[in-house]
């Protein structure tokens, strides 16, 4: 009996995706966009993301055309939109929109609905005359830092140059130039977006000041504020459970002068884990110089026999200029090293690179802010490493890291004032 079971369960399946949503918003596109559904390749590749725990099948890949009308509509994002509003929300479909695909909480920008891919909006475009970086909203940062390479210009941009500039921005944005210029959504001059009822508008410091001041820390998909009403977003526009603002098509950053830089990964023996963790808290106590940034790991690597091995200790180390000032990461090239990548000076895309690091794998992220680091943290930390690799090392869990990030106090206050408008206050 289970096969005729089958046969009806798929026959259910296959209606839904018929009468979804998905064939009404295929057939009103522009010929530059595409609907794909499960079974193409295009689809698996649109839905691809850095961890595979948190992909999730959609009904369908709406991938909107970034061509704009004269009357400066994004026709596709705009009808995808109405869409949303008039038959998704009637019958209740959830959606997501997709930029970089890095983020690793599921329903961020994965969805069993609609999934707006913003794959045609990747690009990066320098003005030096008005001093702006235009972005599209579905480019990642391996591309914006390879469109920049060469032009003495950078923006306050992602560390992991895998990560899309959409989420990464709307959700904060910590970069190596974050000592100097604060977030990345300190630094934007203009949000284009879409709003839900398909509206293209956009949002800075002399328009929809409000709109941009919620973007600013709006994040993705994910409803932050559900009390909030803004002059083109009734209450009643949500989605799914959640709340969306709209979908960002463009971000436009101030460009900021880039010279040269010293950058790369110190790895050092077990045995040496104190003594990084004491020149880390000596840097965060003492270092002022806002060109200057570290990030200290302590990585649980496996220990080939079904546990990991004993925190290993490795710090990325970077210089933002061309001369890198007498003694300052003293501290940590005092200590022996088994293997580093320590170069300068050097582009900031050599710097950079073009390597994400290991995908593909399931995973998750927590994250916290603490007070000033204390060698005393810093070992209780190194000892949760040992005791959760201990445990997890005999699961299938093949990495554990723990990345300190430690920040000047005046991180957030030290960009420039007509920047600062972030809905984080500036402490
Ligand atoms: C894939 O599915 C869609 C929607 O059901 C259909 O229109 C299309 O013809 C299918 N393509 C292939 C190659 O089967
Ligand atoms: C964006 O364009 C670059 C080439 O300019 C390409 O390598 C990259 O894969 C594109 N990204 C997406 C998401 O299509
Ligand atoms: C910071 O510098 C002060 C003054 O030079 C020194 O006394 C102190 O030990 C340093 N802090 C650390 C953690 O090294
Ligand atoms: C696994 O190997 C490490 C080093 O190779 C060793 O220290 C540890 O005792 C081993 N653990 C088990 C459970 O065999
Ligand atoms: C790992 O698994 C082994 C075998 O099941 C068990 O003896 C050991 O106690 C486990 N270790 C930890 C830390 O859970």
């Amino acid at each position: 009996m289970t096969k005729p079971l089958q046969v009806v369960l798929f026959l259910v399946a296959a209606l839904r995706v018929a009468s979804g949503p998905c064939p009404t918003i295929s057939a009103s596109l522009s010929a530059d966009a595409n609907v794909y559904y499960p079974n193409s390749t295009e689809y698996t590749l649109a839905i691809e993301r850095w961890l595979v725990s948190s992909i999730q099948q959609p009904q369908c890949v709406v991938e909107p055309s970034s061509e704009i009308l004269p009357q400066l509509i994004l026709r596709d994002v705009a009808l995808t939109l109405s869409f949303q509003l008039e038959t998704v929300h009637a019958t209740k479909t959830p959606f997501a929109v997709k930029s970089g695909g890095h983020t690793s909480n599921v329903g961020f920008s994965s969805t069993t609905g609609v999934h707006i891919s913003l794959a045609q909006f990747n690009y990066t475009k320098l003005d030096v005359s008005t001093g702006t970086v235009a972005i599209g909203g579905g480019t990642n940062w391996i591309s914006v830092y390879t469109t920049l390479d060469g032009t003495g210009f950078n923006v306050v941009g992602g560390r992991n140059p895998a990560v899309g500039v959409g989420g990464f921005t709307l959700g904060g944005g910590y970069s190596w130039k974050t000592n100097a210029h604060g977030l990345a959504l300190d630094n934007l001059v203009q949000i284009s977006i879409v709003l839900p009822d398909g509206t293209a508008t956009t949002a800075s410091a002399i328009s929809n000041q409000d709109l941009f001041f919620a973007l600013k820390g709006g994040f993705n998909n994910f409803g932050v504020i559900t009390e909030f009403t803004f002059r083109a977003m009734p209450q009643d526009l949500v989605f799914g459970g959640f709340n969306n603002f709209g979908v960002v098509t463009e971000i436009t950053f101030r460009a900021i002068p880039q010279d040269l830089v010293f950058g790369g990964h110190l790895v050092f023996d077990v045995a040496q884990l104190a003594a990084v963790n004491a020149a880390v808290v000596a840097f965060e106590q003492n270092n002022t110089d806002t060109r200057a940034a570290v990030v200290h790991g302590i990585t649980g690597p496996p220990a080939g026999n079904g546990t990991f091995a004993a925190p290993v200790p490795g710090v990325q180390l970077f210089y933002d200029g061309p001369v890198l000032p007498e003694g300052r990461f003293s501290d940590f090239f005092a200590i022996p090293m088994l293997t580093t990548t320590w170069a300068g000076p050097i582009t900031f895309l050599e710097w950079s690179g073009t390597d994400g690091g290991v995908s593909g794998l399931r995973g998750y992220f927590h994250a916290f802010s603490t007070l000033p680091h204390t060698t005393e943290f810093l070992q209780d930390v190194t000892d949760e490493v040992s005791l959760f690799g201990a445990m997890l090392g005999n699961t299938s869990a093949v990495y554990l890291s723990v990345a300190i990030e430690p920040f000047l106090s005046t991180a957030l206050s030290n960009n420039d004032a007509t920047f600062r408008s972030s809905a984080y206050p500036p402490v």
